[in-house]
């Protein structure tokens, strides 16, 4: 049955290069889910783009002595490739300072504040006395009041999960030049959570098959909400469409509440620049529609509460009621899919202190498909997990290389060799049999595993198919069979079909070399589409980069495709490089092991 299935994807800041540890927890499983969904019959949009809002923006650019829409500039264009690089098959990757963005934004805090769910009050804001500027709540260190936990930021408490006001941080100070911040008092608007939380509750007892930790920490957050507030004093935002604000030179909406509502305001833009404007509403109104969100765990707040609380309160369904907004009624997510932490031999990667592996460096020595294959069976999944050069050499060389590399390399070569081309099967004997039921019967399984963002243990099945690929050729010994070509021929074309269908198997998580199969085994044409960078505009804007990509054009489809004997094969190159063992030890030039 198709299904119509948003991917939602976490949107970076633009405020520096993304590292590997950024990617595994939005990147590479919102793609494979994405991919394999496609090929499953799916019809699925697939939106992100970069976060150029907010302080954090702010502060870079300062830093680089920029504007922050330089910054925003800069950034974009580098994280968009990045991505590009990496294989990432978004239908639109777009970015927050459009002009398409700030409407979308703007009118759903507009029916928030209309229907009441927003509200003006009085607060405490912290400022530099040093400088006399607004001191942005992630700029401020503390103890966290809650937890204890000494490195809490003004916007959130890293360990313990909670949102936080600067104000209440035990013994802040200002992470710029590490000065006590002053506060004084500031009107901001606030998002009225708990005239929300009845909705909100009954709409998470609908939800069944969250991953346990992220219902947890969900329903915990329910239990303690209070109005949250979402503009901020800055000037670098999307402005407070009400009129006394909306010229206000130091009030913006909050960078989260502007980002969030991305998700919408991509797809709008993707619709539009399909031709058809309305194609949108089949991912956002139709009941049926799913929606699957991808981020790191920091983000979970966001996406499992604060944003239904926006689409609910826009949707006039909380407890004020309310009208619908222009796009309502919008579909709330089906699924907040987190992964934990990347760290890299043993502590948490940070481009500040230079710990720090960059997608783009990363992807130049190696390529996309090592890194993705390593995030899938290695990554943060359930767990906050350890980057080692020396696990990354071990699974490359010894999976990827020795185990997948050399199955398809081995099988082609002798097909190659012995009869230039995939040879006719005579009959059958049953280990003949037993490995192509094996893979006939993978596809059920690892599809599942796929749709349910169950990466490693699908990654595991995929590669024990592998495993019995390799086992069966090494059994049946193609190579002593000169004196009986025909039984030869049978066991190639058996090893060439398994070939075929692990490949298909992997496509989600290998599309790269997926491709280099499909071509290997003498296919032609697009296997598994990439993303293209494309240069748009808006009407009266100027240009920018975008990723998008056609998708429906690709030949992958989740399913056995037999192959055709007689289809001529070249001589095949190797499909993963070998790296040094020595790598494992010293790392590269670019981030050696200290
Ligand atoms: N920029 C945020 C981060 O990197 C993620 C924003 S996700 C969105 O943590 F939902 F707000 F878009
Ligand atoms: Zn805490």
């Amino acid at each position: 049955m198709t299904s119509t299935i948003l991917a939602a994807v976490a949107w970076p800041y633009a405020n520096g290069p993304r590292h590997i540890g950024h990617v595994s927890g939005f990147g590479v499983p919102s793609d494979v889910f994405s991919r394999y969904m496609r090929m499953a019959g799916n019809d699925v949009l697939m939106v992100s783009g970069t976060d150029e809002h907010g302080t954090a923006i702010q502060v870079q650019a300062d830093k680089e002595g920029l504007t922050p829409q330089q910054t925003a500039d800069k950034y974009h264009q580098i994280i968009a490739e990045d991505l590009q690089a990496l294989g990432c098959s978004y239908d639109l990757y777009t970015r927050t300072t459009t002009h398409n963005h700030q409407v979308v934004v703007q009118e759903l805090f507009k029916t928030l504040y209309d229907n009441g769910y927003v509200v003006a009050e009085r607060q405490m804001g912290a400022i530099s006395p040093s400088t006399g500027r607004t001191l942005p709540d992630r700029y401020i260190e503390g103890t966290c009041p809650h937890c204890g936990y000494e490195s809490a930021r003004g916007d959130q408490c890293d360990n313990c999960g909670r949102q936080l006001d600067p104000i209440d941080l035990i013994n802040p100070k200002s992470r710029i030049n590490g000065e006590t911040p002053s506060f004084i008092e500031t009107e901001h608007f606030f998002l009225d959570l708990p005239a929300l939380s009845g909705a909100l509750e009954e709409w998470l007892a609908t939800r069944t098959d969250w991953r346990p930790n992220v219902m947890k920490f969900s329903l915990n957050l329910l239990k303690e909400l209070r109005p949250r507030a979402i503009t901020r004093d800055l000037d670098w935002g999307i402005p407070v469409p009400l009129p006394e604000w909306e010229t206000a030179p130091m009030k913006r909406i909050y960078v989260w509440f502007d980002a969030v509502v991305g998700y919408l305001s991509a797809s709008i833009e993707w619709a539009y620049r399909s031709g058809d404007p309305d194609a949108w509403k089949r991912w956002w109104q139709d009941p049926e529609a799913r929606s699957y969100y991808f981020m790191g765990k920091d983000n979970i707040t966001f996406h499992s509460v604060i944003w239904p609380g926006i689409l609910l309160g826009a949707n006039g369904q909380g407890d004020k009621g309310g009208r619908g907004s222009a796009y309502s009624p919008l579909n709330l997510p089906t699924e907040v899919v987190s992964s934990e932490y990347l760290t890299m031999s043993g502590s948490k990667l940070a481009s500040s202190r230079g710990h720090v592996i960059y997608v783009r460096d990363f992807l130049k020595e190696f390529g996309p498909d090592s890194l993705r294959y390593f995030i899938a069976v290695a990554g943060p999944e359930n767990q906050d997990s350890d980057f080692t050069w020396d696990e990354f050499v071990r699974r490359n060389n010894y999976e990827l290389a020795n185990e997948w590399g050399n199955l398809v390399n081995r099988s082609v070569s002798m097909a190659h060799k012995n009869v230039g081309a995939v040879p006719v099967a005579g009959e059958l004997t049953e280990a003949d049999r037993d490995l192509l039921d094996a893979c006939q019967q993978a596809f059920a399984v690892v599809g599942d595993l796929w749709s349910r963002c169950k990466f490693k243990a699908a990654t595991t099945e995929c590669m024990r198919i592998v495993g019995l690929a390799n086992k069966y050729i090494s059994d049946q010994e193609p190579w002593k069979l000169k004196d009986d070509p025909a039984r030869r021929d049978t066991v190639l074309h058996v090893a060439l079909q398994a070939v075929s269908d692990c490949n298909t198997l992997l496509t989600p998580l290998l599309p790269h070399s997926a491709q280099k199969v499909f071509e290997a085994l003498g296919g032609t044409g697009v296997w598994a589409a990439q993303p293209e960078l494309r240069t748009v505009s808006e009407e009266g804007g100027s240009s920018y980069p975008v990723l998008t990509g056609d998708y429906t054009a690709q030949q992958a489809v989740w399913a056995s495709r037999p192959i055709v004997a007689g289809t001529p094969l070249q001589k095949p190159t190797p499909l993963f490089v070998k790296l040094d063992d020595k790598l494992g030890e010293t790392g590269p030039a670019w981030a050696p092991i200290l």
